[in-house]
């Protein structure tokens, strides 16, 4: 038989137009699976290892939630907004589930680890619990749910990173895609939820991560984001926690991969895809990183480098690993080294404590940076972080707001002298679709990260082009594409 496999699902083809699926299992019963994001890049990731997981047992995904038998919210906790938006959505999905009791509604990721059984038992507003380090044991989770249990596991892993279940792309270009390198994180900010809900921080074998790169490059992708709470930290050295790699072997030591030897190892493997990576963490980004950055071409020139606070006393008590000073220091780093490196960063402001004067020592850091863009915050307590128990969340609202209104301000001017500096250059564009603003145009991104938009002309999705640029406003460069780059590969 001429079959498609995907896990134990087989797809016959032999019939033109429609695809007959043959199931092995018998936990999806032929029902389909709807699966929302919410949050970081990292929940995308993992929602598209949930999907390949489900597909493996049967279930077919699908866009419309209200075809769905099983809903599936892969959940942020980052702030509190972000605990309300999901919310409110679970009141939607379940005001649905009042016309269709047979439907399964379940609470992933952040949230779910976080809230754990309150959700069922209290909020009683979910069938399904399942924490970032338990998608495979989602089939037996629904199991429990048909026979009518509550359904929760939320333990956290010291080993899992799913190394081998290969991600089913969902709704993606087709042409830029994300690779998980790390999960979890061990830096302990001491605002930040994520080692709570995400567990310690481990790192993925690094042969499996230069396969899925292949394997998406042989797909026709062209673009991989290498993604982590903190990739720089990243260190294999057989499997296990960061944390207990002292305790490894001399031999487990001696031949460990560290960020910069992965990605030295990626870009070879696939020297005409372009790899980005995030997030780097200041005081865990080292030269070598910036070296190999610069020596592959195919690497982007760019770094995502949350700095949070420009006050060296409130990085303290972030318990961030870095001061104002040390930050400094990398950024002239990076400038010496990569001279048109584009940086961006996140940045928290009304943080508990913190004064007018080291809210201004917020804006002379950015400032002195000028970065390219950037993702600003209020501060959000969140419970049980070491903030929320040892400090006050003492900045008045109307004070949170106009320190953020200045600080999103600033940024914009930044964002609007940085893309100026591109007017005039020749740059390379990887085009990943049509422009939102324009159907008679392209849009894509340049090494730096920054949107470009062009004529259309011949070109198409996924073509490498060299755009020359003649204009912007703040946040998009506007040009016209001159050729292809040398990095076309045609086939
Ligand atoms: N309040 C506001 N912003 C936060 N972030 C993380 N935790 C909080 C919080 N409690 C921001 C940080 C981080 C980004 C992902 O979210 O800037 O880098
Ligand atoms: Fe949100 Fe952080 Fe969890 Fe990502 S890891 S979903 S940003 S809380």
């Amino acid at each position: 038989m001429s079959g498609l496999h995907s896990g134990n699902k087989v797809i016959d083809e032999s019939r033109q137009g429609e695809a007959v699926v043959i199931e092995n299992g018998d936990i999806a019963k032929g029902r389909k699976l709807y699966i929302e994001s919410y949050g970081c890049q990292m929940n995308f990731s993992d929602s598209e290892i949930v999907a390949s997981i489900m597909n493996g047992e049967g279930f077919e995904t699908t866009r419309n939630f209200e075809e769905a038998d099983v809903v599936l919210l892969n959940t942020c906790s980052i702030r509190d907004k972000a605990e309300q938006t999901v919310r409110k959505r679970l009141e939607k999905f379940n005001a649905v589930k009042r016309s269709k009791p047979e439907m399964t509604v379940g609470v992933l990721g952040c949230m779910a680890e976080r809230l754990k059984a309150k959700l069922l038992e209290e909020e009683k507003i979910v069938d399904l619990v399942a924490g970032p380090d338990a998608y495979r044991d989602l089939p037996n989770l629904i199991k429990e749910v048909d026979s009518g249990r509550d359904a929760v596991n939320v333990i956290l892993s010291k080993e899992e990173t799913y190394a081998d279940v290969t991600p089913v792309r969902m709704g993606g270009n087709g042409i830029t895609a994300f690779v998980s390198i790390t999960r979890g994180c061990d830096n302990m900010c001491t605002f930040c939820v994520v080692p709570f809900t995400r567990g310690r921080e481990r790192s993925r074998n690094p042969q499996s991560i230069v396969q899925e790169a292949m394997d998406l490059w042989s797909n026709g992708y062209k673009e991989i984001t290498l993604l982590g709470q903190n990739v720089d930290s990243y260190l294999w050295y057989g499997g296990g926690l960061k944390k207990d790699f002292e305790k490894a072997s001399d031999i487990a030591k001696a031949s460990a991969t560290n960020f910069s030897q992965l990605m030295a190892m990626v870009a070879e493997a696939v020297p005409n895809m372009r790899i980005r990576f995030s997030t780097s963490n200041p005081q865990d980004m080292t030269d070598d990183v910036l070296h190999v950055m610069a020596k592959y071409d195919n690497i982007c020139n760019y770094i995502h480098l949350p700095v949070q606070s420009g006050s060296s006393r409130v990085l303290k008590e972030m318990n961030r690993g870095h001061n104002r000073e040390e930050y400094f220091e990398l950024i002239e780093r990076v400038r010496k080294i990569i001279p048109d490196c584009g940086i961006s960063m996140d940045m928290i402001t009304g943080f508990p404590t913190e004064t007018e004067e080291e809210h201004k020592e917020t804006l002379s850091l950015m400032e002195y940076v000028k970065y390219d863009f950037g993702y600003m915050f209020k501060y959000s307590e969140r419970p049980g972080t070491m903030a929320a128990r040892k400090l006050e969340d003492d900045i008045p609202e109307e004070v949170k707001s106009r320190r953020l209104t200045e600080i999103v301000d600033l940024q914009q001017q930044h964002s609007a002298y940085r893309t100026k500096e591109h007017i005039g250059r020749v740059e390379e564009v990887l085009i990943e679709g049509t422009s939102k603003k324009s159907a008679e145009e392209w849009y894509g991104r340049n090494s730096q990260n920054t949107v470009v938009v062009f004529p259309k002309e011949n070109y198409q999705p996924g073509d490498f082009v060299n755009v020359e640029i003649t204009n912007c406003t703040a946040a998009t460069l506007i040009g016209k594409a001159v050729g292809y780059s040398k990095n076309q590969v045609t086939v």
